[in-house]
């Protein structure tokens, strides 16, 4: 960050901690969670299986309430919110990329990624499909807009995922293991994809168990066992342009 300069704040936990009572047993999934997040981050959040990623990307995207603690979002207590509020908040300010995708099947590529746009009803059809057909371009897909989720590749369709995620504009992309089942070319093509919308001022949190990743992003928070073990800025961002091109082409090339 230059200078003294001081950015918004558009995430911020305050001691967030989730329960999950399984039988008779209490799963501290998150045992106090705080952190805030600038406007133009690009965080990773790193971390074994079982330390809470998932349960806090879910508080962060508004899918599922905290226990206690309190959750700001773009200035807003997300806690203070009824939960038709709170989904409108949810579809204007968040753009979610899953790990499976969660594409509709035998569906084109524009029209999934127009769908967001349909629970607004100021933006008319015309309107949806210029901008779903904009954000696949900004993904590199703009020749396969009419493609359908079963005639794409991996990478392709996670493209599309992300292209959903941005259609809307928001304030916030979250993505939890957006390069978890992609081979090494195409998780890069995508690392390539995710360090472009950060130049371009997007704040991102992307969730991932592979350390590697966190050379790619300007601060990694690393959780363990439900709590923050590592909060770090990092000062020298590798290139994911750079890293790929110094991979091997693939065979049919
Ligand atoms: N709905 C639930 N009910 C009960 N326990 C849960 C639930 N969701 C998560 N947990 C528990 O909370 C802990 C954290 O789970 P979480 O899914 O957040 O981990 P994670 O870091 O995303 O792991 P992974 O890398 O395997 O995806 C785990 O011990 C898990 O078993
Ligand atoms: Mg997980």
């Amino acid at each position: 960050m230059e200078g003294n300069e001081q950015k918004k704040v558009v995430i911020e936990l305050q001691n967030v901690k989730r329960n999950f009572i399984v039988g008779d047993e209490v799963v501290h999934a998150l045992r106090g969670v705080s952190f805030k997040i600038q406007e133009g981050e690009f965080v990773t959040i790193m971390g074994t299986s079982g330390s809470g990623k998932s349960t806090l990307l879910n508080q962060l995207g508004c899918l599922d309430t905290p226990t206690s603690g309190e959750y700001i979002l773009d200035g807003v207590h997300v806690r203070t919110m009824k939960r038709r509020e709170r989904a409108v908040l949810r579809n204007r300010k968040i753009g979610f990329v899953f790990q499976n995708y969660n594409l509709l099947p035998k569906t084109t590529a524009v029209e999934n990624v127009e769908l967001p746009l349909m629970y607004n009803s100021s933006v008319s059809a015309k309107e949806r499909k210029e901008r779903a057909v904009k954000a696949l371009e900004m993904v590199g897909l703009g020749n396969r807009l009419y493609h359908k989720s079963n005639q794409m590749s991996g990478g392709q369709m996670q493209r599309v995922a992300i292209a959903r995620a941005l259609v809307n504009d928001p304030a916030v992309l979250l993505a939890d293991e957006a390069t978890g089942n992609l081979d090494t070319r195409t998780s890069f093509e995508i690392l390539v994809l995710f360090q472009k919308l950060h130049a371009m001022g997007r704040t991102i949190i992307f969730v991932t168990h592979n350390p590697e990743i966190a050379q790619y992003s300007s601060r990694n928070i690393t959780l363990r066992d439900g709590l923050i073990r590592e909060d770090t800025l990092n000062s020298n961002i590798l290139s994911a342009a750079e890293a790929l091109a110094q991979l091997p082409l693939p065979q049919d090339d």
